[in-house]
């Protein structure tokens, strides 16, 4: 876990590795971003025409590296892009320097200590800083030799260890608490990210579970598990019939946060399939091999939970993982066959490929027993919300159209791309099925606002609910940019972290 501290140390004192400084994109040529004042002193007041010189704009996700001048004390400035620079007057935007400061961590990746000398004109800005650094120092080593596992030798593919956030003041209460907050949210974002890069031969629904238990141990929650007796036994049909063509049964886990000034109770729902294989309606090659991800909701709802504890948060905020690996053999669920789910609804599986919504659709109404004030699921749930919006991009579906507005706001607000979409009603009938009360496929135009309808008819009475499909960003296979690296990104724990402040602070539902 990378080190994080405030300090008022001079840039051009400070022992580190490397002092990081910001470029913005200016209307004469790039310029450099307040916190650079030090460095640039000892360039004699001329480091952004260097810098231009050699070829740098201030454009996001530029990195430069600069060999220190004289007078400073760490051994490279190491410049990162902000993109546009503000209009006179306005402060830098908090995504444009949580990514640039994201980039820099990366270029960061082996090295002991960045001290960042960006623009921290506020509490807002430390903590963007702060995340955004301690988010790109992440890398997923677990399964290389030359990593975690050969001790002693430097390890050049190891995480920054050391952020310093120069500026922010140690002794300010907002500053503080903004560290802290940063602290808490980035550890809880990389643990999901690790829970998501691990590979499925490892990472089953009981393994999965234990990691629960874990955590909930060392961070004060309750945690319990429903196995496979204790699933057949209850009824659980929805995770029941996509667990049972798996050699590892499914679980149900609870983990819940609770606090004695809480007034809200928002209930968080994942998706936690450990491998996506398709099932009987198996998915062709080409298709399954990122499929390890497709537990990358229950991931970000038990992150959000721990954060929830860390951060002491006053509300109740109770996360179901809905766990299980879709696999096919031959005890596996055929298309054709009808579960009866724990909500006494019976389902005609028509496709064991669209087993996402079978299990959200049970742990959604267990939910919803406990009458909370909300419900959101998370999830990987289907290819064609990402063929509308996007790799980058999750879906935000609700019962309740300011529910949803509230959440993309949220959503924007901590620095994660969404987008409200419908659940037109005529998709509903398209679920009717001739033998059971519903089907698990319908009308494949919109197959991500079907898959919301479909949802839908396991809320509570009288419950707000709402639904992101976060399919597209969850997993990135692109080159790493701004804090997001390659594989699980963490994506949406912290729209259901800033999501559970709100909900603390009586300002929804
Ligand atoms: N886990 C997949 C959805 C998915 C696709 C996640 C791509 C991440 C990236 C889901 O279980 C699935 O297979 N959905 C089907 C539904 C269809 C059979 C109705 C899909 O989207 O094709
Ligand atoms: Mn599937
Ligand atoms: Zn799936």
């Amino acid at each position: 876990m990378t080190a994080l501290t405030l300090s008022t140390s001079s840039a051009a004192t400070l022992r580190a590795d490397a002092v990081v400084v910001g470029l913005a994109k200016g209307d004469n040529g790039p310029v450099l971003a307040p916190g650079a004042e030090a460095v640039d002193a000892a360039f004699d007041g001329k480091l952004a025409d260097v810098l231009e010189t050699l070829g740098a704009s201030g454009a996001e996700g530029e990195v430069t590296k600069v060999p220190a001048a004289g007078g400073l004390k760490a051994p490279v400035v190491l410049v990162t892009g902000l993109g546009d620079a503000p209009a006179k007057g306005e402060g830098y935007d908090h995504e444009a320097l949580r990514r640039a400061a994201g980039a820099a961590s990366r270029a960061l990746t082996g090295s002991k200590k960045g001290a960042f000398a960006l623009p921290v004109e506020d509490a807002a800005a430390v903590a963007a800083v702060a995340e955004g650094a301690l988010l790109g120092a992440y890398s997923f080593t677990a399964y290389r030799n030359n990593g975690d596992a050969k001790k002693g030798a430097a390890d050049k593919s190891a995480p920054l260890a050391e952020v310093a956030v120069l500026g922010a003041k140690p002794r300010d209460k907002a500053h503080k608490a903004a560290a802290e907050r940063a602290q808490a949210l980035a550890a809880e974002v990389n643990r999901a990210r690790d829970l998501i890069n691990t590979p499925s031969n490892d990472l089953t629904p009981k393994s999965f579970a234990a990691q629960a238990q874990a955590a909930g141990k060392e961070h004060g929650l309750k945690v319990e598990v429903l196995d496979e007796k204790a699933l057949k036994k209850g009824g659980y049909g929805g995770l029941m019939g996509v667990g049972q063509g798996s050699e590892n049964p499914p679980r149900l886990v609870k983990i819940s946060h609770t606090h004695t000034k809480a007034k809200k109770h928002l209930a968080l729902v994942g998706k936690g399939i450990t491998y996506d294989s398709g099932g009987i309606s198996l998915k062709p090659a080409g298709h399954n091999e990122t499929m390890k991800c497709d537990m990358s909701g229950a991931a970000a709802v038990f992150a959000a939970v721990v954060t929830a504890a860390r951060l002491d948060l006053p509300v109740n905020v109770t996360g179901w993982l809905a766990l299980a690996e879709n696999m096919p053999s031959g005890s596996a669920t055929r298309p054709g066959d009808v579960l009866t789910m724990y909500s006494g609804k019976t389902v005609e599986v028509l496709n064991t490929d669209a087993e996402g919504r079978l299990v959200l659709a049970d742990a959604i109404t267990r939910a919803s027993e406990e009458r909370p004030d909300a419900i959101v699921d998370v999830a990987t749930l289907t290819g064609a919300m990402v063929v509308a919006l996007g790799n980058r991009t999750f879906g935000i579906m609700a019962n309740d159209d300011a529910y949803r507005t509230a959440i993309h706001e949220i959503a924007e607000e901590v620095g994660e791309e969404s987008w409200p979409m419908p659940m037109p009603a005529e998709l509903r009938k398209t679920l009717d099925s001739p033998v059971a009360d519903l089907k698990n496929i319908g009308e494949r135009m919109g197959g991500g606002l079907l898959a919301g309808v479909f949802l839908k008819e396991f809320v509570g009475e009288g419950i707000a609910w709402a639904h992101l499909d976060i399919a597209g960003p969850a997993f990135h296979e692109g080159a790493p940019y701004g804090y997001t690296p390659k594989g699980g990104t963490g994506s949406a724990v912290r729209t259901l972290v800033r999501l559970a402040e709100r909900t603390a602070a009586g300002d929804l539902l």
